[in-house]
C-alpha cells in the first residue's frame, strides 16, 4: 500500500498533511527516512515510525472497555464525554465505534470495533448473544420478579411499541441485587423490565456478553485488546440462556 494513503487512513492526517510530515523528514521506514510520499510500504512488516513513535497498523481492532459513569456510548455527542474519550489517539485512529450501548449511568462491558460485519453478528437480536448485569434495585426482590422475568414482560420498545420480552434470568444475590441475563437488547430493557415490577433500578453493571466476563483488572475507564480466544468467547454460548455462573 501507499505509505501515504496508509497513514491517512489511520488519520495521521490528509494526504498533503502527510507530504509535509514526509518534508520534515519525520517519518521513516526500517530507519531510514522517507522521502517520498508515494513510496509503497509493506503494512504488515515494514517498521513505520512517525516521529519516533511505531505505526501499529492492524484491519480490525477489538476492545474491552469498563465503561465508567457519565459517558454516553456513541463515537460524538454535542453535550456529554463520549466513550471514544477514553480511548488513547493510536487506538482512535482505527474508527472504532462501540458495539451496542450502556445507558450514560450504566458502568461496565462495552466492546468496541472497527468491524462492521462483527458488530452485527454481536448486536442482532436474531443472534442471541446473551449479556448479564448486575443490578441493585430499590426494593426487596421476590419469586414471583423470578417467574414473571422468565414469562416475558410487556415493556415499551425504542419505537414506543410494546413489546414482549423475551426469556429473561433473574438470580437474587441479596433482597436488592441480582444479577439479569438476557438474549435482546432493547432500549432501556433492564429498566424498563424492573419499573414493570415496581421496582427501580438504582445501579447497573454489565459484567458479561456471551461467555466473556468484564475483566476485573479494568478500573472504570480502563480499556484493553481482545485476544482471539476472548473474542470467541463472545459467541462461545449463542442462542444458549444461561445463568450468571
Ligand atoms: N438495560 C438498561 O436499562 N440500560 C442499559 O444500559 C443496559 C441494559
Amino acid at each position: 500500500m501507499r505509505l501515504d494513503k496508509l497513514l491517512a487512513n489511520l488519520k495521521y492526517g490528509t494526504r498533503n498533511e502527510i507530504k509535509k510530515m514526509i518534508k520534515n523528514k519525520i517519518i521513516m521506514v526500517n530507519g531510514n527516512i522517507v522521502n517520498d510520499s508515494s513510496l509503497h510500504v509493506d503494512e504488515e512488516n515494514d517498521n513505520i515510525t512517525v516521529n519516533g513513535k511505531k505505526v501499529n497498523y492492524r484491519e480490525n481492532i477489538y476492545l474491552m472497555l469498563n465503561k465508567p459513569k457519565g459517558y454516553i456510548s456513541a463515537t460524538f455527542d454535542n453535550y456529554h464525554k463520549t466513550v471514544i474519550d477514553l480511548i488513547a489517539r493510536e487506538d482512535r485512529i482505527y474508527n472504532i465505534f462501540p458495539c451496542g450501548r450502556l445507558d450514560i449511568d450504566t458502568e461496565g462491558l462495552l466492546i468496541l470495533t472497527n468491524d462492521g460485519k462483527f458488530a452485527h453478528k454481536l448486536m442482532h437480536p436474531k443472534k442471541e448473544v446473551s449479556k448479564t448485569y448486575y443490578a441493585e434495585v430499590e426494593k426487596t426482590l421476590t419469586n414471583n420478579d423470578i417467574s414473571l422475568f422468565s414469562s416475558g414482560l410487556e415493556i415499551l420498545a425504542g419505537n414506543n411499541k410494546s413489546y414482549k420480552t423475551k426469556k429473561v434470568i433473574l438470580q437474587i444475590i441479596t433482597g436488592n441485587s441480582c444479577y439479569v441475563t438476557i438474549s435482546e437488547g432493547k432500549f432501556h430493557q433492564v429498566k424498563r423490565m424492573f419499573n414493570k415490577v415496581n421496582n427501580k433500578v438504582i445501579y447497573l453493571k454489565r459484567i458479561k456478553i456471551g461467555s466473556l466476563k468484564l475483566d476485573d483488572e479494568l478500573k472504570p475507564g480502563e480499556y484493553k485488546e481482545l485476544s482471539e480466544s476472548e473474542i470467541k468467547l463472545l459467541f462461545d454460548n449463542q442462542y444458549k440462556l444461561e445463568e450468571y455462573k
